[in-house]
């Protein structure tokens, strides 16, 4: 018999600091041996004891979590708060988009101006989730070698642009931007203008079948100030028509330039009022 826990003849009973579970407690005094495990904690151990089935139950608790978060968001009719003047893009301006994507402009540049005052300033009204809503794929991001994009469109004339892409640093000595004056030397592919028009009315975008149909009268016209352009006014509320490179042909640079003057014009922010109640 002994109260040394060291020595092997040790028994915990002899010992008049262990005191097992409940039994023979005074009051105020607690048990300093750990109580007996309970069957909740056992169920428990058998999840810590166990990575698969931890790694699965941890699923399961993530994805409930998850699944309460995004599940609503595509039945809830107000998930993007409809603003007035939004429209698909005309055939030219989506072809330009193209070239932008193609090109890897979004590298550089981001399309998402955030509510903070520094970007409110400089860039303007902060970026509505409905600016973006027939993006496939959309150009938002926080990284900006360059400057945003999202509300470029009116900012500087058709000639600045021009000058721009061809030699950035003739306009701007510091800049890095890279030259894209192959842009202007390029014919503008028309071939797919459709199918393009069609499948993004195939992900979603509403162009209806008289936009399809127009589409490659559309992507012409708007490039020809002498044109039928009534009908593409009608299709494409503020679609700006003029011959945006100043070449005869219909370039890659008319694209990407009636791509970037249309950039954030369509909403009227004098008029709009975020509505706070969706
Ligand atoms: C390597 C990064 C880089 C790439 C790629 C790039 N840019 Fe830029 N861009 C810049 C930088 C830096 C500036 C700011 C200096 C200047 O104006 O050139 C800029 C400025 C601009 C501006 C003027 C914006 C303003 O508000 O002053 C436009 C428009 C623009 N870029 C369009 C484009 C387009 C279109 C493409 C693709 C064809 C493109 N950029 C690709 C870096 C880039």
């Amino acid at each position: 018999m002994s109260k040394n826990p060291r020595d092997p003849n040790y028994d915990p009973a002899d010992d008049p600091k262990v005191v097992t579970a409940t039994e023979g407690l005074t009051e105020g005094e607690v048990p300093n041996e750990t109580p007996e495990v309970t069957a909740n904690i056992t169920f428990h151990q058998r999840f810590e004891r166990n990575a698969t089935l931890l790694l699965v139950g941890s699923l399961l608790v993530v994805s409930v979590g998850g699944i309460v978060e995004i599940a609503p968001l595509f039945w809830l009719e107000n998930t993007i708060e409809e603003v007035e003047g939004m429209r698909p893009y005309s055939p030219l301006e989506l072809a330009g988009r193209d070239i932008y994507v193609r090109e890897g402009c979004y590298v550089c540049h981001s399309q998402m101006i955030r509510p903070m005052r520094d970007e409110v300033e400089r860039y303007g009204h902060y970026s509505l989730a409905a600016e973006s809503m027939y993006d496939h794929p959309f150009q938002w991001g926080s990284k900006r070698t360059g400057p945003d994009l999202a509300r470029v469109g009116g900012r500087y004339s058709d000639e600045w642009h021009v000058d721009h892409l061809m030699d950035p640093q003739s306009v701007v000595p510091e800049s890095i931007m890279p030259q894209y004056a192959f842009l202007a030397d390029t014919r503008l592919n028309t071939d797919q203008t459709r199918a393009l028009v069609a499948t993004h009315a195939f992900v979603g975008v509403p162009y209806t079948d008289d936009m399809i149909a127009a589409a490659d009268a559309d992507i012409r016209v708007q490039v020809d100030p002498f044109g039928d352009i009534d009908g593409l006014l009608e299709r494409y509320p503020k679609a700006q028509v003029r011959n945006f490179d100043g070449l005869p042909a219909l370039t890659e640079m008319d694209a990407l330039i009636a791509y970037l003057q249309m950039l954030g014009t369509l909403v009227d922010f004098s008029t709009f009022e975020p509505d706070a109640s969706r």
